[in-house]
């Protein structure tokens, strides 16, 4: 795997056309590696932050091997600031390079306060959530809510650029509803305000998760924009990855949901789209792998809450496995004994084919 699809910083204010400079060695932080708030490239495909989900050992394992970038879960801004158990431990980067921090608010001071404490413990870039639709959030005015209300949406922008040296992100959805499809506006009010580069999930917020997701109309923000655009909903393969590039002349991929149970797939599509080959890893490798992460999650949270936290993944992994009867993945899903967990999913893939489905890896057609 080449290290030319990484996540790299480039000079301040320097347009797409400029970039790269030297690609960041694998391992490399990028702060300190380029000037304050400097451009990043991007290319390939990243994990996308799931609440709940992409906890600190997915991220690790997916980027060692050889996702461009993992973002955390969303993290409160507000909850950080004031040093929760939980969100310390959501914004927990040891052993991911480079670290990304997702925070989510709606106050300025909060999320300023949020992004300095998150740089000054380890964070490699901050990215501020604009996209997401859960009740929870937007009903505090969060998420995607921001997108209502651009000018509030710019002063917390303004306030998180401000508070840290390191580069700033924003991810997005179209906009609110298809009244109000706003995202090329919101983007070049982050690129005037220094932001790095935009995310863009090609839904609206109204529509949730239904549908499919519009890569086409991510054109319009990578048109409005000089900045990387990471465009990102329902890519699952490589090919979806490639016809994703292709609709949105978008610089990379996010993928969130393809990759729960299978975070090897990230780096496999990554892989692809730099043209080399595609190789996702044996059952036996995949095994473990998942037994990792949930050895990771027992370690992180304890094992009582490790184990329930560790529920959707081992599901996923069953799922993705497929060596389980019915009863046994009821099983893996509800025993709160740790050992009978790891042993029903070493079980889960003993039955799975030596090898995932394949894909071809044909040089890429664009943005490798
Ligand atoms: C369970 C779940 C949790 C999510 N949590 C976050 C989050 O913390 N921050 C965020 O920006 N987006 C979040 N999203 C949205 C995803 O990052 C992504 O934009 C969306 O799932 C579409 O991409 P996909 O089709 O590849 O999953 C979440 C989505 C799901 C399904």
């Amino acid at each position: 795997m080449t290290t030319d699809h990484y996540l790299s910083a480039g000079a301040p204010g320097a347009g797409p056309a400029a970039l790269p400079r030297e690609p960041i060695p694998s391992g490399s932080p990028l702060a300190g590696a380029g000037p304050a708030h400097g451009a990043l490239r991007v290319r390939g495909a990243l994990l996308a932050p799931l609440s709940g989900v992409t906890d600190l050992h997915m991220r690790r394992i997916a980027r060692r091997l050889g996702a461009t970038a993992t973002v955390s879960e969303m993290v409160a801004a507000e909850d950080f600031a004031r040093g929760t158990e939980e969100a310390r431990l959501r914004a927990e980067g040891e052993g991911v390079l480079p670290h990304i921090v997702q925070l989510a608010g709606c106050d300025p001071r909060w999320m300023a306060e949020g992004a300095r404490l998150a740089a000054a413990n380890g964070a490699d870039v901050i990215d501020v959530n604009m996209g997401c639709p859960a009740k929870a959030v937007t009903g505090g005015q969060a998420g995607s809510a921001l997108m209502r209300d651009l000018d509030h949406a710019e002063r917390l922008l303004a306030a998180v650029r401000e508070a840290v040296s390191v580069p700033v992100t924003v991810k997005m959805r179209l906009g609110w509803d298809d009244a109000s499809r706003n995202a090329p506006d919101l983007a070049r009010r982050a690129e005037r305000l220094g932001y790095a580069a935009v995310t863009v999930h090609g839904r609206t917020r109204q529509q949730f998760y239904t549908g499919r997701a519009d890569w086409a109309a991510i054109r319009a923000v990578r048109e409005a924009v000089a900045i990387p655009v990471v465009a990102n909903g329902d890519v699952g393969s490589l090919d979806d990855a490639r016809a994703c590039l292709a609709a949105s002349g978008a610089d990379a991929v996010m993928i969130g949901r393809a990759a729960v149970g299978r975070p090897w797939l990230v780096a496999a599509v990554a892989a692809g789209l730099a043209g080399e080959a595609m190789t996702e890893p044996d059952a036996a490798a995949r095994a473990a792998l998942a037994a990792e992460h949930y050895d990771g999650l027992l370690a992180l949270y304890g094992t009582r809450m490790g184990v329930r936290h560790a529920r959707k993944h081992l599901a996923a992994y069953a799922d993705q496995a497929g060596g389980l009867t019915p009863p046994e993945r009821t099983r893996l899903v509800t025993t709160t004994d740790p050992d009978e967990a790891a042993r029903l999913l070493r079980r889960a893939f003993e039955g799975s084919p030596a090898r995932p489905e394949q894909q071809a890896a044909r040089p890429a057609s664009r943005a490798a």
